[in-house]
């Protein structure tokens, strides 16, 4: 099964047709634009907001939704626009706006407490229609039913899945991925592919998975080292941005798994980003799948350019391996938790919030005890 997206467009300046595109949805009179400081500097939102004023929609711009918001950022920011008439919201930033986007507009049509919507299924009823638009190319959130959340005191990173958070229309701009540093780009591309390989991986894996995981595989195998090196590549970082939101579908289809796992507790308890978090344990958690996931890396490293032929085995699942921690290395991506704080005595602290997060645990090709998650987060503490 796949739900996502109402409708999606893709192209480089695809934004500049923006209003004409929400005018065919609905005479929409006030928009909510939820994005962060960093994407205002940029001049596209003034662009839309004089575009929507033209078309006599008011707008309003909620621009301090953190990286990687908390409950009570996310909170707070619903009660700063709560009181005055929101009828569209539109996200336009990394995963951490589009969540609090789709969040925003399912509080809008029912005001609860943003923990009591922690789950799957939790959410009673659609939002106000959500128009996404991506300025990472990573999360894919922008065709998921996710929105991933921190509760600082429990030093806990936790999803709200549900698909009335499906965003009513999704613009996919390339040319708004130019500004991206290469640090950024480094870490929230290993998360795209992250997402497509786990998904082909995933014990969920399907036929509709499987084709958009490996086209992003392709696509990010093929492009993401150009567009760290030559960030204004638009080619490069259109074919990434694609390759980002097949892995949104792939992953929305079959649910990623233990490296998204493993990846939660640093980033509730450690603050390590998530794209960072997820490269980090890649090579590791694939290490340790090996053995199960023999006979599907064929096809994963033929979309990943690498000459082995598609049927798999031993050697192919090494040469994958290898590629990825090669990825890893180039891009600088850091390969030491002890660089983040993280002591030998944090590991069963770590491993005891992973294996609580079975929600993707059960994904995984192949068990693993909370033992086996120890052993991963030791690889990283050398
Ligand atoms: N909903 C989902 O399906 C899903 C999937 C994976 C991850 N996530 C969540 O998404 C969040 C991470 O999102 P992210 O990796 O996109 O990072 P992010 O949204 O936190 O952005 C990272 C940084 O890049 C800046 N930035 C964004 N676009 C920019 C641009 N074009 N130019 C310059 N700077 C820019 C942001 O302001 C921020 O400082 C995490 O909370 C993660 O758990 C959600
Ligand atoms: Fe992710």
């Amino acid at each position: 099964m796949l739900e996502t997206a109402g409708s999606i467009v893709a192209g480089q300046h695809a934004i500049a047709d923006l209003v004409p595109r929400i005018k065919r949805y609905g005479d929409f009179k006030h928009v909510v634009i939820v994005t962060q400081p960093s994407i205002k500097a940029m001049g596209v939102i003034d662009r839309i907001v004089t575009e929507l004023s033209q078309a006599g929609i008011t707008s309003r711009c909620l621009t301090d939704v953190k990286p990687e918001p908390t409950v009570d950022n996310i909170q707070q920011a619903f009660s700063s626009i709560a009181s005055e008439p929101v009828d569209l919201f539109i996200g336009i930033g990394g995963g951490s706006v589009l969540d609090a986007a789709k969040v925003l507009s399912v509080l809008m049509t029912d005001p609860v407490d943003v923990m009591s919507l922690i789950g799957i299924d939790r959410i009673s009823k659609r939002g106000i229609p959500t128009v996404l638009i991506p300025t990472t190319s990573g999360t894919g959130s922008e065709v998921t039913p996710n929105a991933i959340v921190t509760i600082p005191e429990q030093e806990l990173k936790v999803g709200i899945i549900s698909r009335h958070l499906l965003p009513m229309m999704v613009i996919i701009d390339p040319v708004l991925t130019i500004s991206l540093p290469p640090k950024i780009t480094a870490a929230t591309g290993m998360d795209a592919f992250t997402h497509a390989l786990e998904s082909y991986i995933s014990k969920k894996a399907n036929p509709i998975s499987d084709m958009f995981a490996l086209e992003s595989i392709r696509l990010i195998s093929g492009n993401l080292l150009q567009a760290y090196h030559h960030g204004s590549d638009l080619q490069a970082r259109e074919s990434v941005l694609l390759g980002s939101m097949y892995g949104g579908m792939a992953l929305s289809s079959a649910g990623t798994a233990a490296v998204h796992a493993l990846a939660y507790p640093l980033g509730g308890k450690f603050n390590i980003t998530h794209g960072v978090a997820n490269s980090m344990l890649l090579p590791h958690v694939m290490n340790f799948n090996m053995d199960a996931i023999q006979d599907r890396l064929g096809h994963v490293a033929c979309a990943m350019g690498l000459q082995v032929g598609t049927e798999g085995g031993k050697g192919v699942s090494e040469a994958v391996n290898r590629r990825i921690f090669e990825w890893t290395l180039e891009m600088r991506i850091p390969q030491n938790l002890r660089a983040f704080g993280v002591k030998d005595d944090d590991v069963l602290a770590l491993a005891t919030a992973a294996s609580k997060v079975t929600r993707l645990l059960h994904n995984n090709p192949k068990p693993m005890n909370i033992d086996d998650i120890g052993a991963v987060y030791h690889k990283l503490l050398p």
